[in-house]
């Protein structure tokens, strides 16, 4: 392990010091009810301060009602939230690590749920990823917003944190504010760093002991341009990615692979206006943090998805441990946006952390794990990490099932290589047998069953022997250069396929049986797989169902409209019509997990093969 002595020392920022430069950054958690924050949100947080984190910056809280980004954003103004931050800063602070709250207000950009609260924006300007129409503030609503910062201050300093944060980053209100373009205003709130600076003024005057930092997003122009102007008013600046309003700035604002590593690096610079500088995005490995602040170009590090899937991050680089790494498949993120609590596909404590302490055996068993997939793996993982004597069969050359078939694909080649690599780790001491093909029960005093699942092909004469997204990613090639894909939306193999395809010189269209691309990714890897098509020059066809095949044609017929056919000529097709379980091997007694169970995501594949061995004596 190498040497973390910059990323392990303490920073000062203004009053506060932070006893290591690790920061989990604001994130929403969704562990909030009625606005304020639940046991659950208390005992997460306070697993990432006992993990050693050095600062928490608390999720994007509103200052006014009319701030609110969804249905469980914290309400920064409202009384009770005094007792809600006293009971996290008790918890927290403890270990040492120093308590931030960012106070936030959304703008035009809302995520409300039905009935929609009115929008409010510096201007009446559509805004494109939420299809949300503002309308333009009046001065004495800006008047009482600012006086809502003011007022969430004051409630911050009466709950015991140790800064606030200003978020002016994403295009929310501030950087709607000072951003050319979306603020066309003529009076004294026209386009610049007005509102911001009121704002922070009006916050030290209403929080004189705290520290206060402000965020922007180092990507975008406008804020390159106001940054200097908060140098003598703030005692930190903090920097991410992404722009709320767009599809496509959006992604940056929780970048999954294959967005390269540490990818805020090559934005910082600008943003050395004086104060210290906290850097996110992507960092995941901490000697990867450690030369960053080592080489200047930031002094602090948000890590935030890296604590999300291992809390004890910062302790374990002290040790020289190597942590549980984030895979970057972005389950985190997808839970927000479903309005539901945060979870972490890798680790499935996390969100769990009241409910799920680590397990001790009380009775050595021999268990048997069948199927060396995620939910085999994260099955033989926690027998093994409770005490047991683990045996894990798996039938193929290697272990990982579809996630090792993905490496070969752009869009999941690092979470293939970092999953397994977490997994080579947790699994020292588990007796693995590969190739090892499982026909009667193991000797064993339990066995989980984590068999999988293969391609769905129709049982149709038009399909024998066409080849399957799987087994191009396997390294299977079609004869011919053009090639058809069926793809049916609902998993990431189809748009894999095309890509590798593309890649090795073929000319590919996908047609697409769902109402979008790539349905049911998350948003920002669906929007990096759209972006990464259309450059490679595949032809996408939406809304179209395979018919029928007959060896140089595809016929489609239309979701919508089943009558209107579209026939498609090509070399060869390619099949992604989803899965089916893998159920041959049955054994009396034992516990199943993962998609056997019937195909789903890498998340129910690790929870319910964690589960699996949770129940054993
Ligand atoms: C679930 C989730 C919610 C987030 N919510 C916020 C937020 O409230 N405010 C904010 O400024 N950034 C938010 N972010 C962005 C993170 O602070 C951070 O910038 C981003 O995750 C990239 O850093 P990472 O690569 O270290 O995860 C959120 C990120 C996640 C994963
Ligand atoms: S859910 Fe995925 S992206 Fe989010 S923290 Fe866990 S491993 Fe990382």
């Amino acid at each position: 392990m190498p040497e973390l002595s910059h990323l392990l020392s303490p920073l000062a920022l203004g009053p506060v010091e932070l006893p290591n430069r690790i920061v989990s950054t604001a994130h929403q958690t969704t562990l909030v009810h009625d606005h304020l924050p639940t046991e659950e949100f208390v005992a997460y947080h306070e697993a990432r301060a006992a993990g050693g984190t050095g600062m928490i910056v608390l999720e994007a809280t509103a200052v006014h009602e009319s701030g609110r980004l969804t249905a469980h954003t914290l309400a920064g103004y409202e009384p009770e939230i005094v007792a809600g931050y006293q009971r996290v800063a008790r918890a927290v602070q403890a270990y040492g690590t120093r308590l931030f709250v960012q106070l936030f207000h959304g703008g035009r950009e809302l995520i409300a749920d039905p009935p929609r609260p009115p929008a409010v924006a510096p201007s009446a300007i559509p805004s494109q990823r939420f299809h949300v129409e503002p309308r333009a503030l009046r001065v004495e609503e800006i008047e009482e917003i600012v006086a809502g910062y003011a007022h969430s201050a004051t409630l911050a300093a009466e709950g015991g944190l140790d800064g606030i944060e200003l978020s002016a980053a994403h295009n929310y209100l501030f950087a709607q504010f000072f951003t050319p373009g979306v603020n066309l205003r003529e009076d004294e709130w026209a386009a610049g760093p007005q509102l911001l600076v009121s704002v922070a003024e009006a916050v030290r005057q209403a929080a004189p002991g705290l520290a206060l930092g402000v965020r922007f997003s180092a990507d975008s122009e406008a804020a390159v341009a106001v940054a200097p102007e908060l140098a003598t008013l703030v005692d930190y600046v903090s920097i991410a990615l992404g722009d709320s309003s767009t599809y496509r700035g959006s992604t940056g604002i929780v970048p999954p692979p294959p967005v390269e590593e540490s990818a805020i690096a090559s934005h910082a610079a600008p943003f050395r206006v004086g104060p210290p500088l906290i850097a996110t995005s992507r960092i995941v490995d901490p000697a990867a943090a450690e030369r960053l602040i080592a080489e200047g170009v930031a002094d602090a590090v948000g890590m935030t998805r890296a604590l999300i899937t291992d809390p004890d991050l910062p302790r374990k680089a002290a040790e020289g441990v190597p942590e549980l790494r984030c895979i970057g498949c972005n389950t985190c993120i997808a839970h927000y946006h479903a309005g539901i609590p945060i979870a972490c596909a890798q680790n499935p404590r996390t969100g769990r952390e009241l409910t799920w302490a680590p397990i001790r055996a009380g009775r050595r068993l021999r268990v048997a794990v069948v199927g060396g997939g995620p939910a085999g793996m994260a099955a033989a993982a926690e027998a093994h990490a409770a005490g047991h004597d683990v045996v894990l069969y798996e039938s193929t050359i290697q272990l990982g099932g579809q996630i090792a078939l993905a490496e070969a694909a752009p869009g999941h080649a690092e979470l293939s290589a970092s999953l397994l690599a977490n997994y080579e780790r947790l699994l020292d001491g588990v007796d693995v047998r590969l190739e090892a093909h499982v026909d009667e029960p193991p000797d064993a005093d339990a066995v989980v069953l984590a068999t999988g699942a293969r391609p769905y092909v129709p049982d149709l004469p038009d399909f024998k022997g066409v080849l399957t997204a799987w087994s191009v990613l396997r390294g299977g090639r079609p004869d011919g250069k053009r090639v058809v894909i069926a793809d049916w939306g609902g998993d990431a193999s189809g748009l894999d396929a095309a890509e590798v395809l593309a890649a090795n010189g073929y000319r590919v269209a996908l047609a697409v049986g769902s109402a979008a691309l790539g349905e049911t990714l998350h948003a920002y890897q669906r929007n990096l797989y759209a972006a990464r098509l259309y450059r490679a020059g595949i032809e996408v066809w939406h809304h179209l169902e395979l018919a029928s095949w007959d060896g140089g044609r595809a016929t489609f017929s239309n979701i919508f409209a089943p009558e209107l056919e579209a026939p498609m000529e090509a070399d060869a097709l390619v099949l992604a019509l989803g899965r089916e379980p893998v159920r041959e091997l049955e054994i009396q007694g034992a516990v199943e997990a993962g998609d056997r169970l019937s195909p789903r995501s890498l998340e129910e594949a690790i929870l319910e093969g964690s589960l699996a061995v949770r129940g054993l004596a």
